[in-house]
């Protein structure tokens, strides 16, 4: 099935998303530096700057950056006085996101913090109006508390990568991923102030998903 998979997303990509060249050079230059491809694919990118747009976004916040990819579709949903912040503690990518976010003339609306989610996000100031959550899957939990903390009623929060090849189906899996996402899921149903899904997506990337959360109050 993945060569069917990735064929639809082709095609998707050819009519529908049709990623510029500043899109196209964050994907290249995260694989020449041998990241791993943990960037959201074109359509999902699209799907989240689509997301943006529809939450009217104006303050957006992403923990996990990587090449700056998903942050370029972020920026580009944004007003002229919006503002991203995305998060990464790894240096390599730091620079990398930062180079690629320069190369899309995003630099005054996004910035790139380096440091690990849980050491930056007690110092930032809420409220966000969307917030993605795309770094270690094992820290999920946390990321959701501090997400909720940084949100207002009304707040969108986007978690990647939420179905692990249907591991999450697993309720004894022994991988950290599925375990982190399966404590953030109890903390979602047990919170009353969200309203939540979770989408099962294949494509490029193969089969997995995302969870989408609205607060409410
Ligand atoms: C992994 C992380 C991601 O953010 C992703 O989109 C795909 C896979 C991973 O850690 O395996
Ligand atoms: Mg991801």
């Amino acid at each position: 099935m993945q060569n069917l998979w990735s064929a639809v997303d082709r095609y998707i990509d050819d009519t529908l998303v049709m990623q510029d060249e500043a899109l196209s050079h964050a994907l290249e230059t995260s694989a020449a530096a041998g990241m791993p491809v943990f960037n959201v694919t074109p359509a999902q990118g699209k799907m989240l700057h689509l997301l943006a747009l529809i939450a009217g976004a104006k303050r957006i916040l992403e923990i996990g950056t990587l090449g700056g990819y998903s942050a370029i579709w972020f920026g580009r949903a944004l007003p002229p006085d919006g503002k991203l912040t995305t998060i990464e503690h790894n240096w390599k990518y730091v620079d990398l996101s930062r180079a690629n976010i320069a190369h899309a003339s995003l630099s005054d609306k996004v910035e790139v913090i380096h440091g690990k989610g849980l050491d930056v996000l007690p110092k930032l100031q809420g409220p966000f109006d969307l917030i993605f959550i795309d770094a270690d899957k094992p820290g999920n939990p946390e990321y959701f508390q501090w997400a909720m903390k940084l949100s207002r009623p009304g707040t969108t929060i986007i978690v990647d990568n939420t179905v692990r090849g249907g591991g999450i189906s697993d309720p004894n899996s022994e991988d950290s991923s599925v375990q982190g996402t399966h404590r953030m899921n109890e903390l979602i149903k047990a919170e009353p102030r969200v309203s939540a899904t979770t989408i099962q997506t294949v494509g490029d990337k193969g089969y997995d998903g995302f969870t989408l959360i609205r607060v409410l109050s």
